[in-house]
């Protein structure tokens, strides 16, 4: 069996199996047990002699730690150890899963960097004795910049150029050139990091909350100098990730450092603050979209700068026009992403790192755009899809735009709005509708599983593949059990355990659609075995119901055709091949608002957003995966944002009463629809990525409402009532 997925073979295969299961909205088997609060998370697992891990943060903004005075800490009530070796300061590679940078270890780089961690008998003999520990530096902050400083920008990439940009805008019938500009973010998961460590003799148990699980491993070894194979994390179950779990950070390493060093099992759970102050954010970004277009609409230019921000060193930048290089024409253009150096917390991946914010604004140029030609925004986006990638001349996989657009406005009845500003009000309320785009670029990642066809006829799923809130658990045993032929509730899947068969991980949007794809191929492996017991091809196969059959074959039960337990491992990794299409997955948002002309106050009245995706595993997690995307498009347009002292580079709402993510009565009645797609070059079960295409322009699609309903264009974000009035 080939590993790359190269050759769009058996493209109908989950459209031919019989058990009708896939794509099924079936409940997450997981979903009782986190109801009754069941599932343990990372810090709920009880470990006999369990001691309790508080990190310490720098008090600096930047500069090196000189003494650490333990002795007086380690005299209070309870405190066991004071942990702060080498390995403790090195800041791990987050987010990047691969080495931790080699680095000054003393070194403080952001303000409440951890810099040590207190270990006690109890939680708050730690807390207690964490802060009173006193920690000498030299402080360097008079040296650093607190304010992105765009003098000192360097390119992230290489800018993509062509044509000649300016005779394209000088030459254009309507020009559009606007500045953007968007708060940095937080992942902001329910569950905090949070991390046990025990040790047996050479050998680490982890439990962690972690999105991926065998490049968490391999950092982690990596940070405390030991072989991988000497580590094993677990997490079954994590309370959210949204890219701040991509890697792994400073409580993990401090536990397992502390448990060795105290040889008993040792416990460190961030607190909310710690989190939002020394994990990740999301850049904060200026940019600067021109556009160009003739008469008809049609664009013959397009740029697209962006200016982002991280700490000197660091090699992620946000991907602001990740998105812009493949949705629409405008063979004229430049797209650039400049990074800034700034002393704040790391930047990295935070839900649909690019697209999110880089769609945000590109969406609200284009509805400028559809004002200044007087096109309804969406015949300015069906005039502007390009045949093929713009540039490269590269062919789109699937790409059911168009039908999203023409679905999700019938569905929300578009036809009602009215094209000028201010037309419609009720009470002090000024209404309006908005349209805007959804694009995600999809990206298969190598992944493997191991299934097993049990000799009584049961099917379990093993790969270390984690379910982060997404459904993991629902869709794996989906595609086994439609593979397999056996009904679900004969399915038992297994994640979170680093020494499982390694998946893909949930990051990216790509865990479903390649680790899904894993579990395919074992699945595949165990029907051409049964399809030789049976004695037909494995094409003619046909399973259900426990049952085996095929034409001019006596059908037979599958536990007839077993001699003992089945096991096959799958994998799948991208081919070459697959760099010959453009694949990313698209949809459409639309949305009604209402702003208060006495306060500014914007509520969302109404949301539709129609996607395709491929093939749809489950109709309820996909749903929901929408649904929680358009939620942060919320968050993102009106409410979250980021804000730090210029004086020191500090966060200063570092919680979520001070940090606002929309909670409930900020979300009216939402629609989803899930356009029927199938994309065999995504991936052999036609699947693509859904996990974070929700997010991608949502918040364009609202601020295209607000200037419908009240005629003010916002372009500075979260559109707070102070900016509206
Ligand atoms: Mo995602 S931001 O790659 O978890």
């Amino acid at each position: 069996m080939t590993d790359s997925y190269d050759e769009p073979d058996r493209r109908d295969m989950l459209d031919r199996t019989r058990q009708g299961v896939i794509g099924q909205p079936l409940d997450r088997p997981e979903g009782p047990l986190k109801v009754w609060g069941c599932a343990p998370y990372a810090a709920e697992y009880a470990r006999d002699r369990c001691a309790e891990g508080v990190l310490v943060g720098a008090t600096i903004s930047a500069g090196r730690v000189t003494a650490i005075h333990r002795d007086a800490v380690l005299a209070m009530p309870g405190v066991l150890a004071v942990i702060s070796s080498e390995r403790m300061l090195r800041r791990p590679a987050q987010g990047t899963a691969g080495e931790a940078p080699e680095q000054d270890v003393s070194r403080v780089d952001y303000p409440m960097q951890p810099v040590a961690l207190v270990v006690a008998e109890t939680f708050e003999q730690a807390t207690a004795a964490a802060k009173a520990l006193r920690v000498d530096y030299d402080d360097r902050s008079g040296d650093a910049a607190f304010v992105p400083d765009e003098a000192q920008a360097e390119p992230a990439d290489d800018p993509v150029e062509a044509g000649d940009l300016d005779a394209a805008l000088s030459g254009a019938d309507h020009v559009v050139d606007a500045e953007f500009t968007t708060a940095g973010h937080v992942s902001a998961a329910m569950e905090p990091h949070a991390a046990i460590a025990e040790w047996q003799g050479d050998d680490l148990t982890l439990w962690g909350s972690l999105q991926m699980l065998s490049f968490n491993r391999a950092e982690l070894a990596d940070s405390l100098g030991i072989d991988p194979d000497h580590v094993r994390i677990l997490s079954p179950y994590v309370g959210g990730g949204f890219g701040s779990k991509l890697g792994i950070s400073h409580e993990a390493v401090a536990a397992a450092l502390a448990a060795r060093e105290l040889g008993r099992p040792v416990r460190v759970v961030m607190s909310r603050q710690q989190v939002f102050q020394s994990i990740m954010r999301r850049s904060e970004t200026r940019q600067r979209i021109r556009l160009g277009a003739g008469s008809d609409g049609r664009l013959t230019a397009l740029a697209h700068e962006a200016w982002v921000s991280n700490l000197p060193g660091e090699d992620f930048s946000e991907p602001v026009t990740q998105a812009t290089e493949f949705l629409y024409a405008g063979e004229n253009r430049l797209l650039s992403v400049m990074k800034s150096p700034v002393t704040r917390l790391t930047a990295g991946s935070v839900r649909a790192p690019g697209e999110a914010v880089g769609m945000q604004a590109l969406e609200v140029a284009m509805d400028e755009l559809a004002i200044a030609t007087g096109l309804d925004p969406v015949e300015l986006r069906r005039r502007n899809l390009p045949e093929a990638l713009p540039g490269e001349g590269t062919p789109y996989s699937s790409r059911r735009l168009i039908e999203a657009m023409e679905a999700g406005a019938k569905a929300f009845g578009w036809d009602q709005r009215a094209p000028e500003p201010c037309a419609r009000r009720e009470g002090e309320w000024w209404i309006g509708m908005g349209m805007a785009s959804a694009a995600r670029v999809n990206i298969l990642a190598k992944a493997e599983a191991r299934v097993t066809l049990t000799a009584d006829g049961h099917v379990v799923v093993e790969t270390d593949h984690t379910d982060i809130g997404t459904g993991s658990y629902a869709v794996l045993g989906q595609v086994a059990a439609e593979m397999l032929g056996q009904p679900i509730d004969r399915v038992t899947v297994k994640l979170g355990d680093s020494s499982l068969p390694p998946g893909a991980g949930s990051g990216g949007s790509w865990g479903a659609s390649s680790t899904g794809s894993a579990v395919f191929r074992a699945c595949e492996a165990i029907r051409a075995t049964l399809a030789q017991s049976l004695g037909c091809s494995g094409d003619d196969l046909v399973l259900q119901d426990g049952q085996a059959s095929a034409e001019g074959v006596e059908a037979r039960a599958v536990t007839e055709l077993l001699s003992g337990d089945l096991t096959r491992t799958g994998r799948i990794e991208p081919g070459e091949q697959m760099e010959k299409v453009h694949q990313a997955t698209y949809g459409a948002f639309f949305c009604e608002v209402a702003v208060n002309a006495f306060t500014g106050e914007t509520r969302l009245r109404r949301m539709t957003g129609a996607f395709g995706f491929g093939r749809v595993l489950n109709a309820k997690t996909a749903r929901s995966q929408c649904l929680g995307g358009m939620v942060w498009g919320i968050g993102s347009a009106l409410t979250e944002a980021l804000s730090f002292d210029d004086r020191d580079g500090h966060l200063v709402n570092h919680d979520l009463a001070e940090y606002h993510v929309p909670v409930a009565r900020d979300i009216p009645p939402m629609e989803v629809i899930l356009l029927e797609e199938r994309d065999p070059h995504a991936s052999p079960i036609q699947a693509k990525g859904v996990g974070e295409l929700g997010i991608c322009g949502a918040a364009g699609a609202i601020a295209n409402a607000v200037h419908n309903a009240c005629g003010v264009r916002l372009r500075d974000f979260p559109m707070t009532p102070d900016r509206l009035l």
